[in-house]
């Protein structure tokens, strides 16, 4: 046996062509099974496409590079569920497009910031980290407050998504810039009909700016809402793993 091996790894071409066996015969077992299994995202309830300003948001953290620093998956270790809470389900992101998984964590994972802590802790802290955490490495973005959001656009953004199989229906493209607008505002008239079309929503002034819609009330909605939109009571691991 050990004289077999001495063979191979001698040949570089030979070491070459079994190498390449061994990791496609791994590679067949990982994927294959993935083809005959009906669905490999889990049955939750509560998940629903991002709302107009949610998702407004979402762009923007794509925009400034949130994600080179922050992951958004919470893997199933207990170290990793003790801090942030249950792990990330596939269905979470499934209307993530793309998906904000991320490959680094300089700052802590995002997945269930949603509530964790007020709007104006954010506000401080987007504008400038130190100031509530004084050891931060985190940039400032104190810019985002008094940028106005970009809003002309928002019924194209939702119709991309609809485009890769989001399910946007008709009226949510056709309200796109109403609910929008809704959601920032309490004092608007359409709380009902976005909340209709996007239960759990959550309607505040997020920047603490009644007089405009900032890119910083788009940010704050969409990490608000990070984590909080699956019914843990009603999801049962046991029945999702068979
Ligand atoms: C250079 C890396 C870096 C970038 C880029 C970055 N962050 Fe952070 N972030 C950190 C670090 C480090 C912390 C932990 C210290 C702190 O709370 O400031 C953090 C903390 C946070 C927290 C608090 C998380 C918690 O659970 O306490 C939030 C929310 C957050 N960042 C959001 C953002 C958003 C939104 C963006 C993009 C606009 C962003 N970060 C960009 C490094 C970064």
């Amino acid at each position: 046996m050990k004289f077999s091996h001495a063979i191979i790894e001698k040949n570089a071409t030979l070491l070459l062509v079994l190498s390449f066996i061994a990791v496609s015969i791994g590679g067949i077992v990982e994927i294959a099974p993935l083809f005959y299994l009906q669905n490999t995202i889990e049955k939750t309830q509560g998940m629903r496409p991002y709302t107009p300003l949610e998702l407004a948001g979402r762009g923007i953290y794509i925009r400034e590079g949130c994600y080179t620093c922050h992951s958004q998956m919470i893997r199933p270790f207990r170290d990793e569920v003790e801090r942030y809470g249950h792990y990330s389900l596939a269905a979470e992101s499934m209307y993530d497009h793309p998906f904000q998984w991320g490959s680094k964590r300089t700052g802590p994972d995002l997945a269930r910031v949603g509530g964790k802590y007020s709007d104006e802790w954010h506000v401080e802290h987007l504008k400038a980290p130190r100031s509530v955490v004084p050891e931060s490495v985190m940039p400032g973005y104190p810019f985002l407050a008094e940028t106005p959001l970009r809003t002309d656009d928002i019924a194209d953004h939702l119709r991309a998504n609809l485009k890769v199989g989001v399910p946007y229906t008709e009226a949510m493209v056709e309200n796109a810039l109403a609910d929008l607008k809704a959601q920032a505002n309490p004092d608007d008239s359409g709380a009902e009909a976005l909340q209709a079309r996007y239960p759990k929503a959550v309607i505040r002034d997020f920047d603490g700016d009644p007089g405009q819609v900032t890119e910083m009330d788009a940010v704050v909605a969409y990490l608000q809402m990070l984590g909080t939109l699956v019914d843990f009571n009603a999801y049962n691991d046991e029945a999702n793993r068979r």
